[in-house]
């Protein structure tokens, strides 16, 4: 990094000493694909189909075709969409995109027909406002959702708990978990699968780990959905990570056959960081990421940079090029977890800046991971917005009338559920003999903010327990019976409804997620159909949800000041 430079002009001094001096802004080297979306070797749009099979794309014929290139052109092109999509004008279509007029599904049918560099050219034309308005538009499920990070840095199951139990009770809709050590990932699993049912039903819960122990603890009845399974724009990448895009859509059918929810995740910059751009833009070798998960079946992508939003976001218009993958993503009926997750920068206007259109757009997941405990716990490298954001938060809900998610609480309730949780996962740990969780760490996990606040745990027999209970081909089932016997039967109750969503299929619907009154939301019996004014999801369609976001516990009467 170039070292700091000294001013003699005082107000220049104090400006580089400001938190948005502490990132790294590049300039475009097209050549390597340090650009958002101008490659030197982006393609121009361009397809010839014989006898229904796409032999040129994008300038590139069949047989120079990559595994990448022969992927999307063979499973995500509608050869007959796209003899009319590819004479479309790519301005009017950019219009359309715009249009209230033009409903969702007259969009999503034209670009069935796209390559991806004929999706490039059409998103590119929008501006930051009509990106907006076309995730606005065109997010697959009507009611926006929200997803959070639940980790903490010593793995501490107490807390990871009562924190899941508190984010429910805050309105996520789903939760994932990663690990400090990979071996205690099963238990992170259960904190999560025993808090996250707490407040109500419905909580999603993941853990992001090795792909074969995370199919592992979905196909026992640990986990309801996953995500982080990465695809990438080139062959190259696919290959160092020992995958092609029929390995993952072979994974993907793993899920699918028990009932799990599955997202890919991709976003903007991970060629370029793993060396291997081919001169091509960002945004370009995203948008065949997106395809590629269409092409291989799955409902939803999380993308939007994601973990590579350092590169992405440190190039001129790196965030707005990040937001239109999200659009692309929303263009091709998937459901979009829209990142917003990891920390890329330390100024809080710059951080706002990169989150808050999408919050007012609303997608399927603003965040595809708000850090639900403080940054210092947050074992995916940091959270964008975290627990200290909460406030913040809920009062732009309220001062712009946009629903992102969330809900206010009162200490009173964050109190019951989070020591409701912390007995449950207590009684749990004692009924399979695991190591014991003392009335002291119960009383901590109440009130705790931050792992700083709970007494340290044995975290070697903690680790011993975890491999122990995989050896022992330990399932939910385990879980929901232990918690049934120690008087904890609504709580087991309500893992017992989440399983029999997977049996029933519930969570393969694009989008879905689950109310807490065990209602399965989805883009088939709740699909956005915003189409201008006085449609869509509004909150004044919507007055009690309207009311619980607008009372805020710090409101207070103006009568009082008289
Ligand atoms: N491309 C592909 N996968 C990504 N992940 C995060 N960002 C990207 C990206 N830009 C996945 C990785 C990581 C997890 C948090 O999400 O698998 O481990
Ligand atoms: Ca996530």
């Amino acid at each position: 990094m170039a070292e700091r430079k000294e001013f003699k002009n005082k107000r220049f001094q104090i400006l580089s000493e400001k938190p948005v001096n502490r990132h790294t802004y590049l300039k475009d080297w097209p050549e390597v694909g340090i650009t958002a979306h101008d490659g030197v070797n982006d393609p121009k749009p361009s397809i010839k189909i014989e006898n229904g099979l796409v032999v040129e794309m994008d300038g590139t014929r069949r047989e120079d075709f990559d595994m990448i290139e022969r992927f999307v052109a063979d499973y995500f092109i509608d050869p007959e969409q796209a003899e009319k999509s590819m004479t479309m004008d790519s301005t009017a279509i950019a219009k359309m995109l715009v249009d209230i007029c033009v409903p969702r599904e007259e969009i999503i049918q034209i670009a069935k027909g796209f390559t991806p560099a004929k999706f490039k050219e059409v998103v590119t034309q929008l501006d930051e406002c009509e990106i907006m308005m076309g995730i606005h538009k065109l997010r697959a499920r009507k009611r926006p959702g929200n997803q959070c990070h639940c980790t903490n840095e010593p793995d501490n199951p107490v807390q990871m708990a009562a924190d899941c139990a508190e984010a429910r009770l805050r309105g996520f809709d789903e939760a994932e978990a990663t690990t400090g050590v990979a071996p205690i990932a099963p238990l992170n699993s259960v904190a999560l699968l025993v808090g996250g049912q707490v407040p109500n039903v419905g909580l999603l819960c993941q853990n992001a780990v090795e792909e074969a122990v995370e199919l592992q603890l979905g196909m026992r009845g640990l986990t309801t959905y996953a995500e982080t399974v990465s695809v990438y724009g080139t062959e190259r990448v696919f290959a160092d990570g020992d995958d092609t895009p029929w390995s993952k859509m072979f994974l993907a059918s793993a899920y699918a056959s028990r009932g799990l929810k599955l997202r890919f995740t991709s976003g903007s910059g991970s060629e370029v960081q793993m060396g291997a751009a081919e001169g091509k833009s960002m945004l370009y070798h995203e948008i065949k990421c997106i395809m590629l998960t269409r092409g291989a079946g799955v409902q939803g992508l999380q993308n939007g940079a994601v973990s590579c939003n350092g590169i992405a976001m440190s190039v001129a218009g790196g965030v707005n090029s990040v937001h239109m993958e999200n659009l692309v993503t929303a263009m091709c009926d998937l459901e979009n977890a829209s990142s917003n997750d990891q920390i890329f920068s330390p100024s809080d206007l710059r951080r706002a800046a990169r989150t808050f259109p999408l919050m007012w757009a609303g997608t399927d997941f603003i965040f595809s991971g708000y850090g639900c405990m403080p940054n210092y716990d947050n074992m995916f490298a940091g959270a964008n917005f975290d627990s200290n954001d909460y406030d913040d938060y809920l009062v732009i809900q309220r001062d712009l009338v946009v629903d992102g998610g969330l809900r206010p609480v009162t200490e009173e309730e964050v109190t019951a559920v989070r020591n409701r949780a912390a007995r449950a996962i207590q009684a749990v740990y004692r009924e399979m003999g695991w190591p014991e969780i003392t009335d002291e760490e119960v009383e901590a996990a109440t009130y705790a903010n931050g792992s700083r606040d709970m007494p340290p745990r044995d975290i070697r027999a903690d680790l011993d327990a975890a491999r122990e209970m995989m050896k022992q081909r330990v399932t939910g089932v385990d879980i929901i019976r232990a918690l049934a016997k120690t008087g904890f039967e609504d709580i087991a109750e309500r893992i017992l409804k989440m399983q029999i969503h997977k049996i029933a299929g519930d969570f393969l619907h694009t989008s879905a997620i689950i109310t807490p009154e065990n209602k399965v939301l989805a883009a088939v019996n709740n699909l956005n159909d915003y189409q201008g004014p006085g449609t869509g999801y509004r909150l004044q369609f919507y007055p009690e949800r309207w009311n619980e976001i607008k009372s805020i516990p710090q409101e207070s009467s103006p009568e009082d000041y008289e």
